[in-house]
């Protein structure tokens, strides 16, 4: 490792403690003293970067980052032994201690190691064009920034038109390579196994478990795949619509009957939740969903975020609330243990599906760590792409009258053929096609998933260049759905392009991934939106409260204030 890759975060640090000292307790010394120190020790970090891509090494920063590390030892080691305090004086003092010790070892040694020009022949020089940018942020905050501030497209495809179909970056403390296209889609999701792993950020891994569907490969992903596929495939999915639409029937009568204002996004997040919940995992409403509910949310907020465990930050709160869902589902799947061994039926719900599948000694299948890391992901997976789905469809049908109108008169015929009272069927769903092909546009313009990564297992070649062992692969779902060469005028929101899905080019059209990853809970997502426009369109007309068509990304796609609108049953007219 070299200097730089641990002084700035270090420096980062010192500034984070001072700016939390003061806020605290309003410590001018220690805002002084983490700053100083801190920006020193950034400077000092940026030095030696700056000379190692000379090909050189910084003893002007190795001697100030040393005597910043030597200092801050004393000091805060003298104010712990003064005041007997871990948090700041105890922590600081230990840190500087280490990084002193380290950065002697540095200069003991010669400094970095620079690979001398042989070892860093023809392969390394086709890595990527770009640029890593500062060790561990890289460009995550640019990308991060422009997600929230609605410019993530432009970001994206200004790299694209800079440098070309392939380049580097770094994101989320790891280098990365953004690949884009048709051709680049198909080589991200049909590649062998054994070259490219999924890969998701740290923060991700560290919040949903290791053992979640998207950081297992190979066998074990297939197995693990296979027993969710069991419970979410179409066959099973169709004795479960009834079950959907009472959760829609009960949610419309609980939070829009009667009202004259409702804000989307917050109440799509609900519904889906609770669909969930019920669902798959047999968690009725009470006191353990609103718990499940509150800690979930807490979870999400942090899961794009730099993995930096400090306390008051998104990362450490997701962090702590993942732990407390854990516990919350070890406790739920003893039960469901002891409800199986009284004879209760495996097809109750997902859990006791998935704890029913044994293997050829009778043991079970899936593991429990396995279990509970993969209701945390569908749990994320499921509930917060399809409510940004309809909440996008329900503010595109208060825009646009004629698409509102279509739908309308699609719903109404199957409402009208359908005896009052009773539940729709998987036929009736069959007959949503305009309804669909609405939520399929919407999904090309606005995909809830902006991306996702892969690893590479070994060194891998494409279009000419290396992209290195280790490193991650970046592909975003906008790249194609925004190309005109596939989709001609594509800012333009045209459901008819979907009439004829041959004409789509493979690996162009991919709101839910595609190869051997794609999303298993397609089916389950089409079934809870098609149920709820249903029930929308029929029994409500509704305007939008505010007029512009603005969203941000964090990192799913939030409309301006989550989408109030006035609302008016249908009954009342
Ligand atoms: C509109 C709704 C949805 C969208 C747009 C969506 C999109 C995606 C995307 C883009 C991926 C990544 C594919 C890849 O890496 O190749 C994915 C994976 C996944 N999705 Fe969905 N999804 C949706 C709904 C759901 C639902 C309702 C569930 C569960 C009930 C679900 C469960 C999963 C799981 C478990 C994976 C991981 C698959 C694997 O790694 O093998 N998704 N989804």
């Amino acid at each position: 490792m070299h200097d730089f890759c641990f002084t700035i975060p270090y420096g980062l640090l010192m500034v984070c403690g001072g700016v939390i000292g003061y806020a605290k307790k309003g410590s001018t010394a220690s805002l002084g003293g983490g700053l100083g120190t801190g920006l020193l020790l950034i400077l000092a970090g940026y030095f030696s970067l700056q000379a190692f891509h000379k090909r050189k090494n910084s003893y002007f920063a190795f001697i100030l980052e040393t005597a910043i590390a030597a200092m801050l030892t004393w000091i805060m080691g003298q104010r712990y032994m003064q005041t007997g305090k871990i948090m700041p004086a105890g922590i600081v003092a230990g840190i500087s201690f280490v990084m002193a010790g380290f950065y002697l070892y540095k200069v003991a040694t010669g400094g970095n190691h620079i690979p001398p020009k042989a070892e860093r022949g023809k392969p390394l020089e086709r890595v990527p064009p770009g640029s890593l940018g500062t060790p561990i942020i890289g460009q995550s905050l640019g990308l991060l920034w422009a997600m929230r501030a609605n410019t993530a497209e432009k970001w994206i495809s200004d790299r694209a038109k800079r440098y070309g179909p392939i380049s580097k970056m770094s994101l989320f403390g790891k280098p990365t390579v953004f690949i884009h296209g048709q051709a680049a889609n198909k080589f991200v999701f049909t590649s062998d196994g054994s070259k490219m792993s999924n890969h998701q950020t740290e923060s991700v891994k560290m919040i949903l478990g290791d053992r979640c569907l998207l950081e297992l490969s190979g066998e074990d992903h297939k197995r693990v795949r296979q027993a969710l596929a069991s419970f979410l495939k179409p066959d099973s999915l169709k004795n479960y619509i009834g079950k959907i639409e009472e959760e829609i029937r009960m949610h419309l009568e609980m939070h829009w009957q009667g009202k004259q204002k409702v804000t989307v996004l917050p109440l799509m997040k609900t519904l889906t939740f609770n669909i969930i919940c019920s669902l798959l995992f047999g968690v009725e409403r009470g006191a353990r969903r609103d718990a499940l509910v509150l800690y979930f949310q807490q979870m999400i907020e942090g899961m794009w975020s730099i993995p930096f465990n400090m306390p008051f930050t998104r990362f450490n709160r997701s962090l702590k609330a993942s732990a407390k869902v854990q516990t919350l589902l070890k406790d739920l799947i003893s039960e469901k243990r002891i409800q199986l061994k009284n004879g209760a039926s495996s097809h109750q719900d997902l859990i006791t599906c998935l704890l029913s599948i044994r293997g050829e000694d009778n043991r079970e299948l899936v593991s429990e760590d396995e279990i509970i890391h993969n209701i945390m992901l569908i749990m994320v997976a499921g509930h917060d792409t399809s409510s940004v789905l309809i909440t996008f469809i329900v503010r595109l049908l208060a825009n646009d009258l004629n698409i509102h109108a279509a739908v309308l008169k699609e719903q109404e015929g199957i409402k009208n053929s359908v005896a009052s009272g009773d539940l729709l069927t998987w036929d009736d769903l069959a007959k949503m096609k305009y309804t669909w092909r609405v939520a399929m546009e919407t999904l090309r313009t606005i995909p809830p998933v902006f991306g996702g990564f892969r690893k590479t297992l070994e060194d891998i070649e494409y279009e000419g260049y290396i992209i290195p062992k280790g490193w991650q692969i970046f592909w975003v779902t906008t790249m194609t759905h925004m190309d005109d060469s596939i989709f001609p005028e594509p800012s333009k929101f045209d459901p008819a392009r979907f009439e004829n899905p041959a004409t789509i080019p493979p690996y162009s059209y991919i709101p839910f991934g595609g190869g051997p990853r794609i999303c298993p809970g397609y089916e389950f997502a089409k079934i809870e939106t098609l149920v709820t426009i249903h029930y929308l369109v029929t029994q409500f007309t509704w305007k939008l409260c505010c007029k512009d068509n603005y969203f941000i990304r964090d990192p799913m796609p939030q409309p301006t204030q989550g989408l109030p609108i006035q609302i008016v049953s249908k009954k009342q007219l």
